[in-house]
C-alpha cells in the first residue's frame, strides 16, 4: 500500500536530541556524552510515569526537571551549562538526510506532520531553526491530549485531525518503544534504528526497520 500521509516523531527521529551537549562539547568535558544520556533517560521516564499517574507537566517542564537530575548525577559537568544547554535545546540539528526525504515525500503530494511529546512551543522553534515549517503540513503535540506516548489518546490526534483510519498513517520513529505504542493503535510503523538497537516488544513489531528516513522513499 502506497500510503499519503507520513508522521514523525520529532526528539530522535527528525532532531538529535544529543546536539544541545555536542554543541557544548568542549565545556562539558569528557563526561559530556553520559550527561546526555542520563538527561534524555529520564526526560522519557518522567514522561512515562505522569502519564501513568496522569499529572501532566508539559515536555519543557520535564526536560528542564531531567537536566537539574542528569547534572546532579554528573557533578564533573559545570552545572553553570545549564542555561546553555535548555538553550541549545530549542535548536537542535535535524539528522541530515531529514530536510531532503521531508521535501521528496511532499513533492509526492505526501501528507506530513509531526506528532511528538514536545511542548508547542519547543516544536515550533525547533522546526523553525531546521527550517522545516514550508514541509510540514501539520506539527501535532500531546499538549492537546495531556498524556504522553504511548497514551492512545495520543496517537488519536493524528486520526482525529486529518480524519483517516489509523492504517493510512505511515509512522516513524527511531524510539522503539515509541513505534510498540503506534504499532498497538493501528499505524503502519516504520522504526528507524539509528544506533543499532536490539529488537524489542517482540508482539508489537514495525512494518519495516531502516537505518535511517532515506530508506523511506525505496520502500514504497
Ligand atoms: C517525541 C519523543 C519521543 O518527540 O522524543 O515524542
Amino acid at each position: 500500500m502506497r500510503h499519503t500521509a507520513y508522521v514523525f516523531d520529532a526528539y530522535g527521529t527528525l532532531f538529535d536530541v544529543h546536539a544541545a551537549v555536542r554543541r557544548h562539547a568542549a565545556e562539558a568535558g569528557p563526561d559530556g556524552a553520559l550527561l546526555s544520556e542520563i538527561w534524555r533517560a529520564k526526560q522519557l521516564e518522567y514522561s512515562w510515569v505522569r502519564s501513568l499517574m496522569n499529572v501532566y507537566a508539559d515536555f519543557w517542564q520535564l526536560t528542564e526537571q531531567s537536566l537539574d537530575f542528569a547534572l546532579k548525577k554528573v557533578p564533573s559537568v559545570d552545572p553553570a551549562l545549564r542555561t546553555k544547554l535548555l538553550e541549545a535545546y530549542w535548536r537542535l540539528d535535524c539528522y541530515p538526510e531529514v530536510p531532503a526525504v521531508l521535501k521528496a515525500l511532499k513533492a509526492e503530494g505526501a501528507r506530513l506532520a509531526i506528532l511528538s511529546n514536545g511542548s508547542p512551543d519547543m516544536l515550533a522553534s525547533a522546526v523553525r531553526s531546521a527550517a522545516l515549517d514550508q514541509v510540514l503540513d501539520d506539527v501535532f503535540s500531546v499538549d492537546a491530549v495531556r498524556r504522553f506516548k504511548t497514551d492512545p489518546s495520543v496517537y488519536d490526534i493524528v486520526t482525529t485531525n486529518w480524519r483517516l483510519y489509523p492504517d493510512a498513517v505511515s509512522f516513524q520513529s527511531s524510539n522503539r518503544w515509541d513505534i510498540a505504542g503506534a504499532t498497538k493503535f493501528g499505524f503502519r510503523t516504520v522504526w528507524i534504528n539509528r544506533t543499532g538497537q536490539p529488537d524489542e516488544y517482540a508482539d508489537l513489531q514495525p512494518s519495516l526497520i531502516l537505518p535511517s528516513l532515506k530508506g523511506i522513499l525505496a520502500s514504497r
